[in-house]
């Protein structure tokens, strides 16, 4: 398998020595440490999207957090309790008959033969593992030459976001609140990010009237997270009916992110964008993360789903951009068609009947908070946003103020909805067992009630 590649390894390694070679330019040192020596005026340029006066990251934010919540008397600390990021990992719970995953990995190892470089596309076999899990159950047909992986869906984000937006002029429609990546990925890419809203008392679909004004010439695709973090929404057949449509009206291709694919609760169904690219076609983001409790093998895909072939210099591009960069770990990759197969159904049930019952608890106990309030119970994912009326609340002025304050004071990590494009929402994960997310509530409530009733004796006072 690994040794039609060498061929592939040896022309992409005389492309990089070319650019390595390339004569240096004039502004830059010859010799002499920057920063020592006759050297110290040279100003090293960096991507002005890389600034850090732009806007913070989830991972900036969070070490921020975590920074304020160090200080005061450890003693006195509760144990952290980590609702801040999507990473449900650590917890037995969820890793609990998920054993065949490092059995796969570890078997593939042994093997030896897997320590190759993997074609730039994947192996076949992976590809076509993809294509068929894609495939079950689904009105469409995936193919494997439609599968591309990649290093995570992080990686199929900034593929994508590298194909399309790196067009002149392009401009990418991403959801509101989002997912911070796709900003952060135009932004590199050179795209302009535009927002339309999801709307949280419509269960958060989609403004679709919002992204026909905003679309333009340069409207490269539009990006639609289902079911969706942060909102724990999952949407019906018919918004995705109306989102293809709305797609095809403006003669641009959607880029699916499913990520939490089947990952829903109760009477909700996971209905894949793709049943619909017969109206517009549809570039599908999936990944190991989610679904198997694996962030960091870091193994995702590109599906493309195109019937009309309009997609066509794409899929040529994405294999391009494919060709001359790094993907997924080889051993992960062969691992593939075990994972994904149909064995497993029992450890996805737990995990979703898990997340299914703290995302109960969690709506229910938050909605009976004063100042807090959750419009709609999450359907599937692993995320919850949640309204804070900062006006009931004694020393929060903001989402950013609430999560400061809450983890010093309670040592629970929360997500400031400003960073995800919500001012004065939270974004709360719920992937951990019964225990932490009741443990959780009743700090997040303790919290509150201190806050409102400070404010109760200051109105009384005055
Ligand atoms: C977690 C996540 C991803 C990508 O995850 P990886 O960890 O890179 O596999 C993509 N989209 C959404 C909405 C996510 O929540
Ligand atoms: C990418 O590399 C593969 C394997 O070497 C090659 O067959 C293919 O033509 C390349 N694709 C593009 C678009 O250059
Ligand atoms: C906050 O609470 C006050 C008092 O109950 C109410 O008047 C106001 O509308 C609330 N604001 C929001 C944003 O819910």
């Amino acid at each position: 398998m690994c040794d039609q590649l060498k061929i592939h390894s040896l022309i992409s390694f005389s492309v990089f020595n070319q650019v390595a070679a390339a004569p240096l330019q004039p502004e830059q040192c010859n010799g002499g440490a920057i920063g020592g020596g006759g050297c110290n005026k040279v100003a090293v340029r960096c991507h002005p999207a890389l600034s850090t006066e732009k806007k913070a990251s989830i991972r900036g934010v969070v070490g921020e957090l975590m920074a304020a919540a160090a200080g005061g008397n450890k003693e006195e600390k509760k144990s952290l309790i980590s609702l801040g990021v999507g990473d449900a990992s650590s917890h037995a719970c969820f890793r609990k008959g998920g054993e065949f995953a490092g059995e796969a990995v570890a078997d593939v190892v042994r093997s030896g033969a897997f320590d190759c470089y993997a074609p730039s596309s994947g192996f076949p076999a992976a590809r076509r593992a993809v294509a068929d899990h894609l495939s079950a159950g689904a009105r469409h047909r995936t193919r494997h030459a439609d599968v591309f992986l990649t290093a995570g869906g992080s990686g199929a984000i900034t593929a994508i976001t590298t194909v399309l937006g790196g067009a002149p002029g392009a401009n990418i429609l991403l959801p509101r609140p989002g997912f911070a990546p796709y900003e952060a990925a135009c932004e590199i890419a050179g795209a302009e990010p535009r927002f339309y809203d999801l709307l949280p008392r419509r269960g958060w679909e989609a403004d679709l009237a919002g992204v026909r004004d905003m679309a333009d010439g340069g409207t490269a695709a539009i990006v639609v997270i289902n079911p969706n973090n942060p909102c724990g929404a999952v949407y019906s057949s018919q918004h995705l009916f109306q989102i293809a449509e709305t797609a095809r009206e403006l003669g641009i291709p959607i880029i699916a992110d499913e990520v939490y694919a089947h990952m829903v609760f109760g009477e909700s169904k996971f209905v894949a964008m793709a049943s619909f690219a017969h109206i517009a076609p549809v570039i599908t983001i999936g990944a190991l993360s989610k679904r198997f409790m694996l962030p960091g093998w870091r193994l995702g895909w590109l599906a493309f789903c195109d019937p009309n072939g309009a997609l066509k210099n794409v899929r040529t591009a994405t294999e391009m951009l494919l060709n001359v960069t790094a993907g997924p770990a080889s051993i992960v990759q062969a691992a593939v068609p075990k994972i994904l197969s149909n064995e497993h159904n029992e450890f996805h049930r737990n995990v979703v009947n898990l997340l299914e019952s703290a995302a109960d608890t969690l709506y229910r106990r938050v909605n009976q908070i004063e100042a807090l309030q959750c419009y709609s119970k999450p359907r599937g994912s692993m995320f919850m946003m949640v309204e804070v009326n900062t006006s009931l609340l004694f020393g929060v002025e903001d989402d950013m103020d609430f999560a400061r304050e809450l983890i010093k004071e309670e040592s629970v990590l929360v997500l400031p909805g400003s960073v995800i494009g919500l001012k004065n929402w939270i974004r709360i994960f719920f992937g951990a067992p019964a225990s932490v997310i009741l443990e959780a509530c009743d700090r997040i409530e303790a919290f509150c009630r201190r806050r409102t009733v400070e404010v109760k004796l200051l109105k009384r006072k005055f």
